[in-house]
């Protein structure tokens, strides 16, 4: 089974192929209800309503390379083995939404994977949109910002291979002191 971070780098990859400028993940991870809730969402080109309700199903794909589209239906199977679901809200030329949820403790419930890759993977492959990531453990988080960033480095660019590094390393810190609170 697929570590969440690659369904999350896949869902993003919908967002940014709808062209869309600021894209925003949310992590939430809430021990105390044991529930994982991940939001993905956008401001690209959407869907209208009919398309929406059929895009959970494989067989609905704006890709020209095949006709099969997985990344929402796999995602939305992961969800339902684990007491959870997901579900989209989208409109034409505003965004979209994408929220999943987990029974978090459930013993299907694959692990949310390596973040810092997925987020380096999108950094590496295009810089022209905002990146905002948030993870939530319990009343904890911490948010990493590409506009925050880009504010700092002027006019170097974000997939420059030493901002690269320095983003891995620092993301890398902050995810491995925020997990610290799982052990409560
Ligand atoms: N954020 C989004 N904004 C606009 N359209 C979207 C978005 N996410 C999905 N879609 C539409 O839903 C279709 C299905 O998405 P899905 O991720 O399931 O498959 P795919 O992207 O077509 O193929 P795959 O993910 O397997 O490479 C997409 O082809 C696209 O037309
Ligand atoms: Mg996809």
């Amino acid at each position: 089974m697929k570590e969440l971070s690659l369904h999350i780098l896949d869902i993003v990859q919908n967002a940014i192929s709808a062209e869309a400028d600021n894209i925003l993940i949310i992590i939430d991870e809430n021990m105390i209800d044991d529930k994982l809730l991940i939001t993905i969402s956008d401001d690209g080109n959407g869907m209208d309503e009919q398309y929406v309700q059929q895009v959970i199903n494989p067989f609905i794909t704006s890709r020209k390379t095949r006709r099969v589209g997985m990344g929402l239906p796999l995602l939305k199977q992961a969800a339902i083995e684990c007491m959870g679901d997901l579900k989209i809200e989208s409109s034409l030329h505003i965004g979209t939404k994408v929220e999943v949820w987990f029974q978090h403790s459930h013993i299907n419930r694959v692990p949310i994977g390596n973040m810092v890759e997925t987020i380096i993977t999108l950094l590496i492959n295009g810089s022209h949109f905002n990146l905002q990531y948030t993870h939530k453990i319990n009343e904890h988080q911490m948010t990493f910002d590409t506009r925050v960033i880009r504010q700092i480095l002027g006019d170097v660019p974000l997939n420059h291979p030493d901002v690269i590094e320095w983003v891995r390393e620092s993301l890398q810190g902050e995810i491995m002191e925020l997990y610290q609170y799982y052990k409560g």
